[in-house]
């Protein structure tokens, strides 16, 4: 699919408390290959989380259906991302670690069963944060590398739906009220966890905010 052909997601709709700036991607196309590298390692961790929420979640087939499909479809991406690093000849190997996840969990609750409902949150907003990085790569791709481009094009309209399934779940777990309340803390959190980092090689790397950043209140 090319790029052109790709309704953009608007990033209004992903619901994120701040919207990356527009020095960012330009700043990333020096490291392609690195991204590359990093994307499939994130593939696979969101395989892995997909897998962990299906055993910790209640056995109701619905949820369950949708948590083994979404598992299956972050290994689809996980193969794709090393079949394109293995037709440009780049090797698959460890990354420096971002700190991004890691920083954005620790504002989950610690107690159950609230901290199931923060954790789904969290999986929601890391979905909803690659689609807004990577819809901004593929933009910023498209001349230089359109086959790149075309790659993380496709893999944007996943990553909005990966987040509402997550969301789905959070809702299935506690009150609409309770899971929007939970959304507009992380939300806040997840933003003010990218104004902590660096502006560096990682799809969730720190970035200047763009003008229209929205202010949690
Ligand atoms: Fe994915
Ligand atoms: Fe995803």
């Amino acid at each position: 699919m090319a790029i052109d052909d790709v309704a953009p997601v608007p990033p209004d709709t992903l619901g994120l408390h701040s919207t990356t700036g527009p020095q960012w991607a330009p700043a990333m196309l020096a490291h392609v290959d690195r991204l590359l590298v990093e994307q499939a390692h994130l593939e696979k961790k969101a395989a892995a989380g997909a897998l962990a929420f299906l055993f910790r979640l209640p056995a109701e087939a619905e949820s369950q259906r949708q948590l083994s499909a979404l598992a299956r479809e972050e290994l689809v991406h996980f193969e794709r991302t090393l079949r394109l690093l293995q037709a440009r000849g780049v090797p698959f190997g460890p990354v420096p670690p971002c700190d991004y996840a890691e920083r954005l969990k620790a504002g989950a609750v610690r107690t159950m069963p609230a901290r199931l409902v923060d954790e789904l949150v969290v999986a929601a907003l890391i979905e909803a944060r690659s689609c807004e990085r990577m819809q901004l790569l593929a933009l910023a791709l498209r001349g230089s590398e359109p086959v790149v481009a075309a790659f993380y094009a496709d893999l944007v309209e996943a990553e909005a739906r990966h987040e509402g399934i997550y969301l789905e779940l959070a809702s299935a777990q506690a009150p609409a009220a309770a899971v929007a309340a939970r959304w507009h803390v992380l939300a806040a959190h997840e933003a003010a966890v990218l104004r902590g980092l660096p502006c560096s090689p990682h799809l969730h790397g720190g970035a200047v905010e763009a003008a229209s950043t929205r202010e949690p209140g």
